[in-house]
């Protein structure tokens, strides 16, 4: 079973345990540590059977979300997880006005998530990346009130 549940004091180092796993220059438990403070931003730990699974961060100000990062470990993929981390998202953050991220141009699996939620491709950031070097593609979904 899944679960979505927000990030806290007792799971924060789970989230940090993933971000390492998935990402050549992942934030660190401090910084994990610190979103717990800030008050624009909304952090969700997926649980599978239990076991901390995946993550999704973001920001919110002024009805303009930003989406830090979304990753789901190896074992756990295909499942669903990183669908229900961002349905959760969609719908506590209803209010908003939209929705921007970036991605790795060569990320098919994210961005076929994204497209999946109606997130349109509306530029590019040359370099973006490094770790390796890659551009991004830019990704907005306006909310309208709608998941
Ligand atoms: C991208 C990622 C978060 C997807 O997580 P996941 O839990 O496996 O995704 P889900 O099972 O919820 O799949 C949801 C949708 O994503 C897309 N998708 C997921 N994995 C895919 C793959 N390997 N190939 C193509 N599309 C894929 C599909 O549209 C899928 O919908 P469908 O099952 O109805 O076809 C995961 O692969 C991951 O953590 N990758 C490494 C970190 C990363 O790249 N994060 C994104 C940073 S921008």
């Amino acid at each position: 079973m899944i679960q979505i549940t927000p990030m806290n004091e007792q799971n924060y180092k789970a989230v940090a345990a993933i971000e390492a796993e998935c990402f050549s220059q992942p934030w660190s438990e401090k910084t994990f540590f610190e979103e717990l403070s800030n008050p624009n931003a909304h952090t969700y730990l997926a649980l599978d059977g239990g076991e901390p699974a995946g993550f999704l961060s973001v920001w919110e100000v002024c009805g303009e979300v930003s989406v830090n990062n979304i990753a789901v470990l190896g074992e756990h993929r295909c499942k669903g997880i990183a669908k229900a981390l961002l349905q959760k998202m969609l719908c506590e953050l209803a209010e908003a006005d939209s929705v921007t991220l970036e991605v790795r141009k060569s990320n098919a699996a994210a961005i076929a998530l994204y497209e999946s939620f109606g997130f349109e491709r509306v530029g590019e950031r040359r370099n973006f990346y490094e770790k390796p070097t890659e551009d991004a593609i830019l990704m907005t979904k306006i909310m309208n009130g709608e998941t």
